[in-house]
């Protein structure tokens, strides 16, 4: 067996040998047998304490194989797991033989778990995937073969499990074979390799089974064994992605981090981006050590020649060029209960840096089963979907093809801060780098001085009918009336021109208050207090609106006249359409309005006339003073 050469920065410049690491995921539906199988595993090759053996006769007598031990139970380590009867959480576990140490990424089957199954593929280098022998090859299995090459894997072991099941049958193995290599060409994978198998009995587990003496490959364990992965990008150029600027006192200036890929040592002159200054390398420490180099992996402090410009998220490379942009295509997949909708803003972690960022397209999401690309408006929980992002500031990063950790990203939810995707980078979108931001020579300062005000965006929203036009018109005229200069955007005025293509569905509502919001700050930095009455549903949306013209300009009042009042009112007359099903989609009634949660006012109309409403906004806003 080929043995990695570590080199051991940590303890100054001492090299010794370890055994080579291969850390691999196990995936596959419910009751294919995973659990038994890596408990098979361990067991047979000894890998188990003799108290633990003893344990493991114990339960089996009590336990559901009928006095057969019960490899499962090995591995089922949580309690939850044990009385649910399934794996619920990504148990990783640790092994070592005579020819490799393992880490083994545990998965549960399930298909709400696909979040955890993705969690477990981004760590390895192995997947290997079980299926039922009698059952072949299922939607399941494809979800997961699809999600392994997503996430970067290269080699695919199907375990066709349950063999004694079936008599060992070849044909169905063949068959089973077939068509699994046939998904692997698709996806990619080159390096597949398919062995019948029994858990339970333990066939092709550890030792060749006499049983498929047509099958000539090795062991599961022999062929994990002596599987070749590469190390990866020992040779690659040196990243390290900057976490931390470390100032003790004004003589120390580090730069703190893990060191992504390659290596680097005292001397080498080494690039920040995105400012693309260069220093030399003055000092490494290692954790605490000072040492002459440090390598991929090691958390390293780094010291330079001179002050350049680096903070949280800086990349610091040498013989490294990543891409800077701010449009990228990439593909997604989707873990979050609420679907994916273009247009909305979540957060984008790449590396150590966290940016909002907007889903500016969805070019395709693909159908589990063939692999086809499918046209969609929105991506729903554990889909997997082509995208184009658009992200606030310049990203640095790779394709993931070429760097895996530079090329790979979660999206996250602004409101809950859960992770809603995990993606990697395909390329870049040129026209990101072709449009150029020009300052203007009459700048927003000048325009508001001229003015004599400060430009601010007063946001109404409510429910249709609730009076958010109304008041808005009201305050418009006695902001006139102060000298103010003004300009009033209605959501029934702005949807027969700008917006006129828009209708209500969620998509676009995102698009309607996006356009809008970009359109306040246009008229703010105009110069102008811009007036915005659109019902504005979406907590969400309210949010992004805010981030585009500033929060410092940017006030929310909520009309929250009662929904039986908008509805008795019925100005329009599109209440009671709605509820005779006459119109789709209407807030309130067949549309979700979600209640600002700390908006600056909030206003009643049955409880306040127009004028008290008007007095109560210009005495909040201050204006009279300024
Ligand atoms: S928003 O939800 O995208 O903010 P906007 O304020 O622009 O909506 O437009 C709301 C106005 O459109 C309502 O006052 C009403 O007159 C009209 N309208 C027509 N269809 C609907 C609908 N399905 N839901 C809400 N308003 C509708």
């Amino acid at each position: 067996m080929k043995q990695l050469e570590v080199w051991n920065g940590a303890r100054g410049r001492g090299i010794f040998k370890v055994k080579s690491l291969l850390k691999f995921i196990t995936c596959g539906s419910v009751d294919d047998g995973k659990s038994t199988l890596i408990g098979h595993m361990l067991y047979d090759a000894k890998l188990i304490f003799a108290d633990q053996k003893r344990a493991l006769e114990l339960d089996s007598k009590l336990g559901s194989n009928e006095g057969e031990i019960d490899y499962s139970l090995l591995l089922d380590g949580l309690m939850a797991e044990r009385e649910q009867g399934i794996t619920i959480d990504v148990a990783y576990r640790y092994f070592t033989t005579s020819e490799r140490s393992f880490i083994v990424a545990d998965c549960p089957g399930h298909e709400q778990y696909t979040r955890n199954m993705a969690v477990g593929a981004s760590f390895a280098d192995v997947a290997v995937i079980l299926v039922d022998a009698s059952a072949g090859i299922v939607k399941q299995t494809k979800r997961h073969a699809r999600i392994c090459a997503l996430m970067g894997i290269k080699h695919i072991v199907l375990a066709v499990n349950k063999m004694d099941l079936i008599d060992y049958d070849r044909y169905i193995f063949d068959e089973i074979a077939d068509e699994f290599k046939a998904l692997c060409a698709q996806l990619e994978v080159t390096s597949v390799q398919i062995i019948p198998v029994s858990a339970t009995v333990g066939d092709n587990v550890t030792k060749k089974s006499a049983q498929t003496q047509w099958y000539t490959g090795l062991s599961l364990l022999g062929y994990l064994e002596s599987l070749e992965v590469g190390a990866q990008s020992i040779n690659s150029g040196f990243i390290m992605p900057v976490q931390r600027v470390c100032r003790p006192n004004p003589q120390f200036r580090g730069f703190q981090g893990e060191v992504q890929a390659g290596t680097v040592a005292v001397g080498d002159t080494v690039k920040a981006l995105p400012s693309n200054e260069e220093a030399v390398i003055t000092k490494i420490l290692v954790t605490d050590k000072e040492c002459e180099c440090a390598l991929q992996g090691q958390p390293v402090t780094i010291c330079t020649d001179k002050e350049i410009d680096i903070s949280r998220g800086s990349v610091l490379v040498k013989d490294f060029q990543p891409k800077v942009n701010n449009l990228i295509t990439a593909k997604i997949l989707w873990m979050d209960n609420h679907k994916l909708v273009m247009g909305r803003n979540y957060f984008l972690k790449c590396g150590t840096r966290i940016l909002p960022a907007t889903v500016i397209k969805i070019k395709h999401r693909e159908d589990i089963n063939t692999g086809k690309h499918i046209n969609a408006e929105v991506v729903h929980k554990n889909e997997i979907a082509e995208v184009d992002i658009s992200v606030s500031e310049k990203l640095i990063f790779d394709s993931f093809k070429h760097n895996h950790f530079m090329g790979s990203f979660i999206l996250i939810d602004r409101v809950s801060n859960m992770t809603s995707a995990c993606g990697i980078i395909e390329h870049d979108i040129r026209r990101g780098n072709n449009i150029i931001w020009h300052e203007t020579a009459v700048t927003r300062e000048f325009r508001a001085n001229q003015k004599a005000q400060k430009p601010l965006t007063i946001w109404f929203t409510g429910l249709s009918g609730s009076g958010k036009s109304t008041i808005a018109n009201a305050i418009e005229l006695r902001l006139t009336a102060m000298h103010k200069h003004t300009m009033l955007l209605d959501g029934d005025n702005v949807r027969h021109g700008l917006n006129n293509n828009l209708g209500f569905t969620e998509k676009d509502r995102v698009e309607n208050i996006r356009r809008v919001a970009e359109v306040a700050r246009l008229m703010n930095d105009a110069g102008l207090i811009t007036i915005t009455a659109f019902i504005s549903p979406y907590s969400e949306d309210r949010e992004s609106a805010k981030k585009i013209i500033g929060s410092d300009n940017f006030v929310e009042i909520y009309i929250c006249t009662p929904l039986a009042e908008c509805e008795k009112r019925d100005v329009k007359g599109l209440y009671k359409k709605a509820r005779n099903n006459e119109i789709p989609n209407f807030t309130g009634i067949s549309s979700p309005y979600e209640q600002p949660v700390n908006p600056a006012l909030s206003i009643d109309t049955t409880k306040l006339s127009i004028e008290e409403a008007v007095d109560m906004i210009i005495d909040y806003l201050n204006l009279s003073r300024n």
